[in-house]
This record gives C-alpha cells, structure tokens and sequence, in this order.
C-alpha cells in the first residue's frame, strides 16, 4: 500500500484538481455566454426554436453593486445549467420586468425572481432551490416521457419502494388505449413534480390489485393506495382527484419544490419534523412519524413537513439560529410562516424518543390550538407526560439556549 502511495502521489500531484481526473470532472463555466435576453423581437422566435424555454424572469438591474453581484450570480446558475444542457434542446433566458413588461404579460409571467419553463403550452414554474444541480435536474425530469412503463416485477419492487413521493399508476390494454392518452394528458399537467406510471403488464397489474382502466392513488409513507373512483377516468377526474389529494399528512421537503410546499402552509403554520434518516435516533423518530401520519392520514387539517438536515446544508446553521433547535437531534415542532416564530415539543436528550401516543397527543395541542407559537413568550409550552419540566426555562434567553442545545 505504502510503496503504491509513494509511486502514485507525484502524479497526482501534476495534474491539477481544476483539471481533474477522468472520471470526476465538474463543469466550470467556459465564458460563453448561452443566456440570453428575451424581448418582444426575439420571444416568439425562441419559444418555437427549442423544445423548452427556460427563464429567468427579474427585476431591473440595480445600482447596487451588492445586489448587482447577487444577480450576476443567479445568472450564473442559468448560463451552468445552460453549459451543461448544451446538447439537449433548451433555450435560456433572462426577462426584464420593467424593460420587456409587455412581454413576460403576454408570457403570463407573474411573480419576479422566478423561473419559469414553456414546454409545449405549457408554462411550469421552477420553485425549487437555485442551485444549478436543482434546476438541471428539475429539467432533465421535464424532458423525459410525463409517465413511465413498469413492465417487470423488478420494476414494480422499485416502484413500490418509492414511498416519499406521490404516484400514481394506472393499467391499460397498451400504448394505443384512448384512456392511457388520457392518463398521459393529466401526468403533463404534473410533471416534474408528481410521478405518474402506468403498466400494460397483467402480473404486474395483479400484484398491485389493479384492474383494467384503474388508476391508484399512493400518498407518501403510506402503506395502500386509494383508487381513484369511476374508472375509465376521464382527463378532467384525474386531474381535479390529484389537486384535491396531494397535500399529504406527511411529505418530504425537497429541494426542487421546496417554495412550493413552503408556501402551502395550514392557516398561517407549518408543523415541522427535523429528522436525519441516516442517524439512527431521526430514522426511529421517522418510524414513529409514519406511525402517526398513517393513523391519521383521513384528518384534512393535518400536513407535517419532514426536513432531513443532510438535504439542505446551506440551511442547517440557519435554522438552528431561527428555531434555537439542535437539528443534530430529532425535533418537530410549530412554525409560523409568517415571522418564523416556532415553538418545539420538549424531547429529552437523555431519554427514549416520544412514543406515537405521545406525538399524537402533542399534535391534538397544535391543532386545538393548545400548543402555539404565540404563548411561548409567557413559557406555557408542552411539558410531556410524565411531568418532565423543562430544564431550560428562559426560552427568550439566547445565550441561556445556546448552552442547553450545545454545551
Ligand atoms: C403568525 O405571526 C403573525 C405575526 O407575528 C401573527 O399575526 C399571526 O397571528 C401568527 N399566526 C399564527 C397562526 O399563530
């Protein structure tokens, strides 16, 4: 081993990292410029030349050199996502709000500061994080096919071991049924963000307990799907059974529809669960969670955001500093959406993870109201069952925090 290190470093040391290796080389940005602006001469021109249109649409340039930088860097994420999307057939492009006003109207561009993407009539806005690995990942799931064939058992394992995401799968005679044309007409109005399958395969169909022209619903984390009603399904059933189903009791919070979801909050909160599924504490935690989202997954007013910290590394620090949580342990909690004012279940450090009864029982106290974000300045906060008082009883006291959460 040693003697192989001995011969091999030299060499390594040779070729630069910014060079790379075969095998591992991240693209940089080459200096060719592929964003371009988009204006009343060129927009219709380029909405037909590529098969989708990616755009940026902003605000003015500012004066500011500080928010000049801050948007030369968004435009950045654009001209990488463009470079390394070269050989497929997207356009990219920046819209000015004020200078093109009349265009991003025409376009329907409503909201500055987001990306929106036109494929076929189609107008889907990109809510996810800005990051070019999130965007181009978002429009390498647009370009493939809106619903995807299981066709053999290994397949259908996989498909049923997808359950943070919702799916939908449906059985048809074959490619040329009118109702699986249907089905893909309503998985286009969802696509990237909810997966649609279909099988023309009858053991596979079995083994899913679907019959033909059925379509099953799967929330996530739950163990059996909901058929939609009435089948054949027309396009408009499947289309109005999915926007009213797909706010699940307990989702996932992903990065390339994180906005979205966070902008989907219950009556001004979110309940938040922090769990990293790799360590052992927030996997059991997880289980527990799951427990209680399928007990009460027919409870309309209940929607729990499950954030594991290894998704999102850029938010960690902030959200131990917004929430004063240690996201090292499993929490969940209350957030107020609107000033991100939160209040969190008291979980012992030292002691077993609150039972499902218990998780439940904190959750009746949000949903009544009970436990909220606006009493926990006057510190009536959750103490648990067996009376365990809170050892840190100045939730104001910053400091007094810090020492409790990281001492
Ligand atoms: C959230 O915070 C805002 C601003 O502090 C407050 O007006 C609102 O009542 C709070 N909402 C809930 C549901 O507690």
């Amino acid at each position: 081993m040693h003697f192989l290190w001995l011969f091999y470093l030299p060499s390594l040391a040779l070729e630069s990292h910014a060079a790379g290796e075969g095998g591992l080389e991240f693209p940089t940005f080459d200096g060719k410029d592929r964003v371009q602006e988009i204006n009343k001469k060129n927009y219709k021109q380029e909405l037909r030349r590529h098969e989708m249109l990616c755009v940026l649409y902003h605000e003015t340039l500012p004066q500011d050199k500080g928010l000049q930088k801050q948007f030369h860097m968004t435009e950045m994420v654009l001209e990488l996502a463009a470079q390394v999307l070269e050989d497929r057939d997207i356009g990219f492009g920046l819209l000015d709000s004020r200078k093109n006003a009349k265009v991003a109207k025409k376009l329907g561009l409503e909201e500055e500061g987001s990306i929106y993407i036109f494929k076929d009539e189609r107008v889907i806005e990109f809510d996810g994080e800005l990051s070019a690995d999130t965007l181009v990942e978002f429009l390498l799931d647009l370009l493939e096919d809106p619903v995807e064939l299981i066709s053999n058992s290994r397949e259908q394992r996989a498909f049923e071991k997808m359950d943070e995401d919702i799916r939908l799968i449906g059985y048809f005679k074959g490619e040329e049924s009118e109702h699986y044309k249907v089905f893909q007409e309503a998985a286009e109005r969802f696509q990237p963000y909810i997966k649609f399958f279909a099988t023309f395969d009858k053991a596979v169909a079995k083994h899913l307990t679907l019959k033909m022209n059925e379509i099953d619903f799967y929330e996530p984390f739950m163990e059996e799907p909901v058929t939609i009603p009435g089948k054949p399904n027309s396009e408009q059933e499947i289309v109005e059974f999915v926007s009213k189903h797909r706010r699940p009791t307990l989702r996932k919070l992903r990065s390339e529809d994180m906005f979205e979801t966070w902008e989907d909050d219950m009556d001004g909160i979110h309940i938040v669960a922090f769990a990293e599924e790799e360590d052992p504490d927030g996997y059991e935690f997880l289980e527990i969670l799951k427990e209680v989202a399928r007990d009460n997954t027919n409870n309309p007013d209940l929607s729990i955001v499950w954030i594991d910290p290894d998704d999102f590394p850029l938010l960690t620090t902030y959200w131990e500093k917004t929430f004063k949580v240690d996201l090292f342990r499993p929490q969940i909690g209350v957030v107020n959406v609107t000033d991100a004012d939160s209040v969190w279940m008291n979980i012992a450090s030292d002691e077993a993870l609150p039972s499902a009864e218990a998780l439940e029982d904190w959750i009746e106290d949000v949903l009544s109201g009970k436990v909220n974000t606006e009493d926990d300045d006057d510190d009536v906060g959750y103490s648990d069952e067996d009376g365990e008082e809170e050892e840190d009883d100045d939730e104001d006291d910053v400091d007094d925090d810090d020492d409790d959460h990281y001492g």
